[in-house]
């Protein structure tokens, strides 16, 4: 199952993400944390010493090798130059399963605080501005397009502050969107923004309320947001004791609470292969035309395999 944590800047992703991912694999559950904001914060949230950075390569600084991986012997995709992050598995493509024993996690899978961690590595000025913009997130989007995950594991991605997260066809690779909103005008207007966006894609979108202080929080919250809230997680001594040096106490069982709610909620959803095929194929259809056949050189849509059918279905001898 796919989790992403998405909302306004400082609302409390990194937070959330870091909470949510030790949670499930102090439970016994496999996970695998995703770092994919512009600014990488999500290490150091799990446990990483500031001052050291996080040991294994970013996916973005090996995209090539990712794609050259991920073809496979597929024949539709001629080359890692040919192959866009839209670029849609089909016979021939290998798979991935969470944690597998591939090169993917092998070079860029590196344990903190108990939780295994990738990283799509900092955006830069080059990542901005372009039509493929947001092209570090290209990695993880492949990524996810490839990955066969069952119920019970999980992938929690931290992603980019605000609508940015909407740029690419990412948002539509998960099976959960937590959309963290803090009880402010400013926070609770992403939220119309993001229903809105979200709606277009048939994207549900559930909210975490966070830094609730009390009642009145609570209420202006659900005034707001209405049944999209499904937890709330309070100010907590717990966070900002680690944020200071500190790891000292436990969560405050309020939280951890908030925390099996959304867990809850995540494993009430039931996965639909042919969707999430369908709809990697349509983005990557509209990427095609947009820029990317223009970009490559080639027609894109050749890439689609139209016998290929997603899910554990594909992990089958002989598939
Ligand atoms: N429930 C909480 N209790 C106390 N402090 C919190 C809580 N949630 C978040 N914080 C603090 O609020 C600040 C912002 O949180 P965080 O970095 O998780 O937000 P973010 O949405 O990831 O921000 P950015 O958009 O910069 O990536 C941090 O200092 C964090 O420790
Ligand atoms: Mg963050």
């Amino acid at each position: 199952m796919r989790v992403a944590f998405v909302g306004k800047g400082g609302s409390g992703k990194t937070t959330l993400s870091a909470l949510f991912a030790r949670h499930l694999s102090r439970s016994g559950a496999p996970v695998v944390a995703i770092d994919g904001d512009i600014n990488q914060h999500l290490a150091h949230a799990l446990g990483l010493d500031e001052d050291e950075s996080f040991p294994a390569p970013p996916l973005s600084a090996h995209l090539g090798e990712v794609k050259d991986f991920l073809r496979g012997t597929n024949p539709r995709i001629a080359s890692r130059e040919a192959m866009i992050k839209t670029t849609p598995p089909g016979r021939g493509s290998r798979l991935l399963r969470l944690l597998g024993d591939d090169e993917i996690h092998a070079r860029h899978l590196h344990e903190v605080g108990g939780v295994p961690l990738m990283v799509t590595g900092a955006f830069d000025e080059s990542d901005l501005g372009v039509a493929c913009y947001h092209s570090k997130l290209g990695a993880v989007e492949l990524y996810l397009n490839h990955l066969v995950d069952g119920s019970g594991e999980y992938v929690v991605v931290d992603m980019t502050a605000g609508a940015d997260a909407f740029a690419s066809g990412l948002f539509t690779r998960f099976d959960k969107t937590f959309l963290v909103v803090e009880p402010t005008r400013k926070s609770v207007s992403v939220h119309r923004q993001y229903r809105e966006h979200a709606a277009e894609f048939g994207v549900p979108v559930a909210v975490v309320g966070n830094k609730v202080a009390d009642e009145d929080d609570l209420l202006f919250l659900k005034e707001h947001v209405g049944d999209d809230l499904v937890a709330h997680c309070v100010r907590s001594d717990f966070v900002r004791a680690q944020e200071q040096g500190r790891a000292e106490g436990e969560l405050e069982p309020h939280n951890a609470h908030a925390l099996r709610l959304l867990r809850d909620a995540v494993d009430a959803r039931t996965k639909d292969w042919d969707a999430f095929q369908k709809h990697a194929v349509e983005f990557h259809l509209r990427n095609a035309a947009a820029w990317a056949d223009r970009a490559t050189g080639h027609d894109l849509a050749t890439q689609v395999d139209p016998d290929f059918r997603h899910g554990p279905v594909a992990l089958a001898p002989g598939h």
